[in-house]
């Protein structure tokens, strides 16, 4: 019996830094949702714990004990399992690779052998793993742990870019200026994506600007992004260096994605559905 999970990109919609906790970590407000682009984690019955990939992002990776994967295996325990990471998603990017990684491999052991989710244990994993755990789009506060449902999501595309850089993700939290931002405004039930589009334009990723410090590449994205016809909003996902844009339909997300790829064919590039 081989078990399949997915692990979907994890896109921070709006990102607001409200506060700092005596271990150092940020509290955050976050509006997160997920893409219909991302790694899968396969496990089968073994002998022995081990781990391959492959995938366009595999290579940056190692399979020694610090890699996510093994790392949530070890959360998990139980019988031993080959499990396998097709990496799709670019690395140290702010889509939550790592810590989707993390929570598939959580759900995939889980789905083999019949136990249940250490979700407790999973923030210890990373911040990102309890919202990549529970897979559904979630206003997401405390340092991560802290979910709540949103409205219901209007239909809409994404455009995400990743201008080929890693930008790690306390360098981010390092530089930040202030610490004390406002949380959200009032969530509302949003018509279309025109609407969530207009209500994100008064929210902000509060990482945006440290990033751009460090990755002005990040910028150079940005601007695509804003560049192209229907976009309706374009920001930074999570630490960076990953920007997404919103488009109403899928047809004009693909659009987008073909007119960067065809000026930037360094850069990730993908069209993708936004999971409701
Ligand atoms: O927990 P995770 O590995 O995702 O976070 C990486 C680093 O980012 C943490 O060690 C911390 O420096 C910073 N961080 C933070 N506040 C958060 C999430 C992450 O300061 N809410």
């Amino acid at each position: 019996m081989t078990a399949r999970a997915f692990a979907p990109a994890k896109i921070n919609l709006a990102l607001h830094v409200t506060g700092r906790r005596a271990d150092g970590y940020h509290l955050l407000d976050s509006i997160v949702v997920f893409a219909d682009v991302g790694d899968t984690v396969t496990a089968s019955p073994a002998a022995e714990w081990s781990l391959t990939m492959d995938g366009p992002f595999a290579a940056g990776l190692d399979t020694s004990g610090d890699n996510l994967v093994l790392r949530a295996a070890r959360v998990m325990g139980g019988a031993p399992a080959a499990l396998h990471l097709d990496k799709r998603l670019p690395l140290a990017s702010g889509i939550g690779g790592g810590s989707g990684d993390a929570a598939a491999t959580l759900r995939v052991l889980g789905a083999l052998d019949g136990r249940a989710l250490p979700n407790d244990a999973a923030a210890a994993l990373g911040a990102d793993v309890p919202v990549c755990l529970a897979g559904r789009p979630a206003r997401m506060r405390g340092i991560g742990e802290r979910l709540d449902p949103l409205p219901e999501l209007p239909q809409a595309a994404l455009c995400l870019v990743n201008p080929g850089i890693a930008v790690p993700t306390p360098a981010v939290f390092s530089a930040l200026d202030r610490r004390d931002g406002t949380p959200l405004p009032d969530l509302r039930a949003w018509r279309d994506a025109d609407d969530l589009a207009a209500w994100l334009g008064t929210c902000r990723n509060d990482l945006e600007p440290p990033a751009l410090g460090i990755a002005p590449q990040i910028g150079a994205a940005l601007a695509a992004l804003r560049a192209t016809p229907r976009c309706r909003i374009a920001r930074m996902s999570g630490s960076g260096a990953t920007c997404f844009a919103l488009y109403p339909t899928r047809p004009e997300a693909e659009q987008a994605a073909a007119a960067i790829r065809r000026d930037r064919p360094d850069w990730w590039v993908v069209a993708a559905n936004m999971l409701r």
